[in-house]
């Protein structure tokens, strides 16, 4: 057997880990070997009485900064680190692409900060990618770790077990995903709408079903969001065919 994508977390808070990889379809993977993971206390890193892992800004300021030598210690004690990444509001989008190019990686090491944040010194000195989830501020990065390694663990082989799937939905052609319906055909909702299944559907054609479900993913996208949309027009207007 292959040997598993290896995630290891450095955090001061390793006892949530795995957390929810642990259960559905991660937690599935986890126990069949297609991942592994080792979550490093920084904290077992410091030194002296108090094992401060954080001191306070130079130039002054809020909050409190973790300090390079504790980081530095705690990274060097990684027997395989991979990619070093160091998750911040800072760092460049992730990507559905992105996560691709990380569920491809054999090993991968993930900074969780707290406190304002990490001595840059140590993030340029050890070679950390800054990587964001979104345009929000969590209070630590370990949720932000945790996506990360949701997102890259259903692409692992071995975890969907439909290649359809993932070719189809949200991001991989550039476009989010047409809208789902199953059972029943015909439903009341509470407000008394009687709500139909798009006829289309039902229809048995299935070249039909796939131009109605393109013409949903597009008008969906165009909507909802006008910056992949003009990423997608800008790429087909110079040629260059969507992903499909
Ligand atoms: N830590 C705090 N906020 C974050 C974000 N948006 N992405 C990644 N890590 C974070």
């Amino acid at each position: 057997m292959n040997s598993p994508w290896h995630i290891s977390i450095l955090t001061l808070f390793p006892e949530m880990f795995p957390g929810p990889l642990g259960h559905s379809l991660s937690g599935k993977a986890l126990e069949n070997g297609i991942w592994s993971f080792k979550a490093v206390n920084i904290r077992d890193f410091a030194q002296g009485v108090h094992k401060s892992v954080d001191d306070t800004p130079y130039g002054g300021g809020a909050g409190m900064v973790m300090r390079p030598d504790v980081i530095e210690k705690a990274t060097l004690s990684i027997e395989n680190p991979g990619r070093k990444i160091y998750l911040s509001p800072r760092g460049k989008p992730l990507t559905q692409k992105l996560v691709q190019e990380l569920s491809e990686e054999p090993a991968l090491t993930l900074l969780c900060g707290r406190y304002e944040g990490v001595d840059q010194r140590v993030l340029e000195s050890q070679d950390y990618e800054e990587i964001s989830i979104g345009d929000y501020v969590l209070s630590g990065g370990e949720p932000a770790a945790m996506i990360l390694m949701d997102a890259c663990i259903r692409l692992l082989p071995g975890v969907l077990g439909n290649e359809d799937t993932v070719s189809e939905e949200s991001f991989s052609s550039g476009l989010l995903e047409y809208p789902h319906f199953t059972r029943p055909a015909q439903w009341t909702s509470a407000d008394g709408h009687i709500r139909e299944v798009p006829e289309i559907l039902t229809s048995g054609d299935h070249s039909k079903i796939r131009d109605w479900r393109e013409g949903q993913a597009e008008s969906v996208t165009k909507a909802r969001r006008p910056d992949l949309w003009n990423i997608r027009e800008n790429a087909r207007l110079s040629g260059k065919k969507p992903k499909k």
